[in-house]
């Protein structure tokens, strides 16, 4: 049976992709940020997954204003990095796991999340500065991705405890899928930002810190976070926190934390990642 073992939580600022792209994560600004990515992607590596479900947000790379799925799952072999303006990011293709996402998608809206189906879609810095932040420059991902999309960009957004209950539905897909296959889930976004207007560059350390020891500690208390107190506290980008609690549905209650590392700062944001595993 598939075994879904374990979840990351990390930021996706898109200049920490653009750090890796040019090779600057060793330079003073960026080396101690990218010195506490270095032990995840020893786990990471040493842990292998076969595939991993990557819990992200499209900044209008895929999808404009015209449509905006809540929820969009990527059933397609590959998906291409997108341009986001300057070029599509040199990084390789993301080869996807059709199977296991079309059982993920029959499973989900059977079990009533009525998720999108994508067939196609360019994946942007959402998905692919975690893949630069845990797998570093291979010349290939080293394992299927299943997109997740989720829409925390325009209002009105899915509420942090529906994210939850979705990450609930996709463990009980992924228990269900009659192969051996060993499954992560990735939550992207986060941790507090805002990248625009008066309070622009708003780091909250307080709220990131209480946020990652309640993964563990407080579930009850992240899942009832209104997009309003995210936004007071963590800034308006700061609400791209309810993928993670898709994350943390996905795995068992009493996950437990393998590592964290909490940075300011990472363009005009606090980066953080975590990693939770199954008891
Ligand atoms: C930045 C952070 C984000 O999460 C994002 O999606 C875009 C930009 C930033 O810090 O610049
Ligand atoms: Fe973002």
């Amino acid at each position: 049976m598939a075994d879904l073992f374990a979840g990351i939580g990390t930021s996706h600022v898109p200049g920490i992709g653009a750090a890796v792209d040019k090779g600057m994560t060793q330079n003073d600004y960026w080396k101690p940020l990218f010195d506490g990515y270095e032990p995840a992607r020893e786990w990471l590596a040493k842990e292998a997954p076969d595939v991993v479900i990557i819990v992200y947000n499209d900044h209008a790379s895929a999808f404009s204003m015209e449509l905006i799925p809540t929820f969009a799952l990527g059933v397609a072999a590959e998906f291409q990095p997108a341009d986001e303006g300057y070029g599509p990011r040199k990084v390789p293709t993301v080869q996807g796991h059709p199977e296991l996402a079309w059982h993920l998608a029959e499973s989900l809206i059977l079990d009533e999340f009525d998720m999108t189906i994508v067939n196609e879609m360019p994946v942007d810095h959402g998905l692919t500065v975690p893949l630069s932040i845990t797998c570093g420059q291979p010349e290939a991902w080293p394992f299927k991705v299943i997109p997740l999309c989720v829409n925390v960009i325009q209002y009105p957004q899915p509420t942090g405890n529906r994210c939850y209950q979705l990450g609930k539905a996709i463990r009980r897909a992924v228990d269900s899928f009659d192969r051996d296959l060993k499954v992560a889930i990735f939550g992207t976004g986060g941790m507090s930002h805002q990248l625009q207007g008066e309070r622009a560059g708003l780091v909250n350390a307080e709220f990131d810190i209480a946020f990652l020891d309640d993964l563990t500690r407080n579930v009850d208390r992240l899942v009832n976070i209104s997009h309003v107190e995210y936004m007071r506290e963590s800034g308006s980008e700061g609400a791209e926190l309810v993928m993670w609690m898709i994350m943390r549905g996905a795995l068992d209650d009493d996950a437990k934390e393998l590592y964290r590392h909490f940075h300011v700062p990472a363009s005009n944001t606090a980066a953080g990642l975590i990693i939770l595993e199954n008891p």
